[in-house]
């Protein structure tokens, strides 16, 4: 089947929800070097790093020097995570082209992530978009835990709607919804994206797939099927889940782009120069990433016949008759 004619858009993340679980210190010239070859990649969007307190995360507190320092290419969006006024504040003062505010809809997770209640949260960021509304910077939400919670269970397709409803009432650009622990499965996805297409009508909607437990290729797959045209991603597929010691992080990048450009969809993303970028991730980060597609190649990434098969048939048939 061909898609040639469907154009998706890739958002990488994993300078900000990569880098914000690893427990090394990524140096801030090498955060710089890592955005300005992503700049070569070809992704619509990068989220650069994020305007957090240091204390809560300190892998990214050089967000400020990182984000003064990257170059810039026309037609990329730099967007950042800010989860407050301040944040946003620190965020406007770096230029940034959209903040990316996050809460959660579940109550659980809300209070864990950010110590607080969903409506202190709801507050919070309406006094946020307050202050960047005046600017041209771009709003987008992230929605955690959309697809089910690791306390909770399962959230009602109702309540994550609701929640993206009262934010497109205060009149953000974007919604983003957040498989936060790897928790959605492909039927489910689908629902639910049919539903957010039909009801956050003219915001632009990225889906945010975990691959905790393998099923993010086939979540996109079925987002696709339900309309969906944006997605975050991650190089290597860095992005740990802090509930899931060890687990799988983001949807990885390269995964990702090798699947969409087999199946016939228009990426934008250059696979070489992706899997380049990342194969700096392990020197950076200190350990092993869990990129399938890093390991084994693309998929006609040929190898040469081994010497001893191609010239010594006859004898290892002879071996297989024997047995051995
Ligand atoms: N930037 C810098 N510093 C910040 C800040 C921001 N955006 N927000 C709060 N701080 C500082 C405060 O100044 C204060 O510093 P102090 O202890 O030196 O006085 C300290 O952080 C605590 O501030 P407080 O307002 O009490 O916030 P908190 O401790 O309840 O933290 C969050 C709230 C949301 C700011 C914090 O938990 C956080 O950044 N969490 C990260 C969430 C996240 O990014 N998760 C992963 C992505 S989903
Ligand atoms: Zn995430």
């Amino acid at each position: 089947m061909s898609h040639a004619n469907k154009r998706l858009y890739i958002q990488e993340v994993a300078t900000r929800d990569g880098f914000q679980n690893e427990a090394r210190f990524v140096d801030t010239d090498a955060k710089i070097a890592l955005v300005n070859k992503l700049n070569d990649c070809g992704f619509a969007k990068i989220e650069v790093t994020s305007f957090t307190s240091p204390k809560a995360i300190p892998a990214l507190r050089d967000a400020e020097a990182v984000m003064h320092r990257i170059t810039r290419k026309p037609g990329v969006v730099y967007t950042v995570l800010v989860p407050n006024v301040r944040g946003a504040e620190r965020a406007l003062s770096c230029d940034v082209d959209e903040v990316n505010l996050v809460m959660s809809v579940s109550e659980s997770h809300n209070r864990t992530n950010l110590r607080m209640t969903r409506e202190q949260s709801f507050a919070q960021l309406r006094d946020v978009i307050k202050v960047v509304e005046e600017t041209s910077v771009a709003i987008n939400v992230s929605l955690s835990t959309a697809m089910g919670c690791p306390m909770e269970g399962d959230v009602a397709v109702s309540e994550v709607l609701s929640w993206g409803q009262r934010f497109a009432d205060l009149g953000v650009h974007g919604v983003t919804l957040c498989d936060t622990t790897g928790m959605a499965f492909p039927s489910q996805v689908n629902e639910l994206c049919r539903h957010a297409i039909a009801t956050l009508r003219g915001l632009e909607l990225t889906l945010h797939f975990h691959n905790t437990r393998g099923m993010a290729l086939a979540n996109t797959l079925a987002a696709i099927g339900a309309g969906v045209d944006r997605f975050d991603s991650s190089l290597g597929g860095l992005g740990g889940c802090p509930y899931a010691p060890g687990a799988t992080g983001n949807v990885c990048t390269e995964e990702l782009v090798h699947m969409l450009e087999l199946e016939g969809y228009e990426t934008g993303v250059n696979l070489s120069a992706a899997m380049e970028a990342a194969a700096l991730l392990p020197g950076l980060v200190g350990h092993d990433v869990p990129s399938q597609v890093l390991k084994a190649g693309r998929r006609l990434d040929l190898h040469k016949m081994p010497a001893s098969a191609a010239n010594g048939i006859p004898e290892q048939r002879a071996l297989v008759q024997q047995g051995v």
